[in-house]
């Protein structure tokens, strides 16, 4: 039996599977609820027929894709995406989010920003009145990283945020490193006053690659509920 918890984040995986149509070609999520979606999506390539060209956000998710019978392809091989579903560790009633607690916020934010439609799947509990009290990742080259980090302290020290500390992301003894060979830095803000400002300053800073503020990309979220109830927003 599953937790509530595992419910929620597979019931709104089931209804977002469902929007999914035959030629469509579907960015997949990385992550626990993602990977709901892809078996699902599996199941109904196998049971239905139905024809779709997958486009991961993270060699594991590539590799479940293909484990479970769907075709994958590029984001270059595919060109444009009609439709990406994704997971997220936060999101506000704007709809904006926090992504990268899995680490692959780089390919996550490339893909869903070439899709004609975003959609999230979470579990209700990742709702939040203001972005932040999870820690923003943010993907940084390892070349000087320390000074990176240095420059991203004292770029929080000017922004509306309440913690400004940034620690390494850790993968036993060594730094976690992302399909892409970068490395993640966590922010622990508690509370980001104006997600846009601060993903533009971030991204000014030469050793960040990317951050995981997505602003203005998602366009609907599937929320779950433990007892099983999924609810919509747009
Ligand atoms: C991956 O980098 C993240 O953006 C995930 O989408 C996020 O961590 C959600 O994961 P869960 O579905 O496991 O909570």
């Amino acid at each position: 039996k599953l937790s509530p918890i595992d419910t929620a984040k597979r019931v709104a995986a089931y209804r977002a599977a469902e929007m999914v149509e035959d030629g469509m070609r579907v960015g997949l999520g990385t992550g626990s609820t993602a990977a709901w979606l892809v078996r699902r999506l599996g199941e109904r390539v196998k049971n239905e027929g139905l024809k779709i060209r997958g486009v991961p956000t993270s060699t594991a998710t590539a590799q479940l894709a293909r484990e479970v019978g769907i075709e994958v392809v590029s984001l270059d091989q595919a060109g444009w995406l009609d439709l990406t579903i994704d997971g997220a560790d936060e999101f506000d009633g704007e709809l904006n989010l926090i992504k990268g607690g899995g680490a692959a916020l780089l390919q996550e934010k490339i893909v869903a920003t070439a899709s004609d439609l975003m959609v999230v799947i979470a579990d209700a509990g990742k709702e939040v009145e203001t972005l932040g009290a999870f820690p923003l990742p943010i993907e940084v080259i390892p070349f000087g990283w320390q000074t990176t980090r240095t420059l991203v302290e004292e770029l929080l020290d000017s922004m509306d945020v309440l913690g400004t500390s940034a620690t390494l992301r850790m993968n036993g003894e060594a730094p976690t490193v992302t399909d892409e060979g970068n490395h993640i830095l966590d922010l622990h803000l508690q509370r980001i006053g104006n997600p846009r400002q601060l993903a533009l300053a971030l991204n000014q800073i030469p050793g960040v690659v990317e951050n995981g503020l997505f602003i203005d990309i998602c366009d609907k979220v599937v929320i779950g509920f433990g007892d099983g109830r999924v609810e919509l927003r747009d």
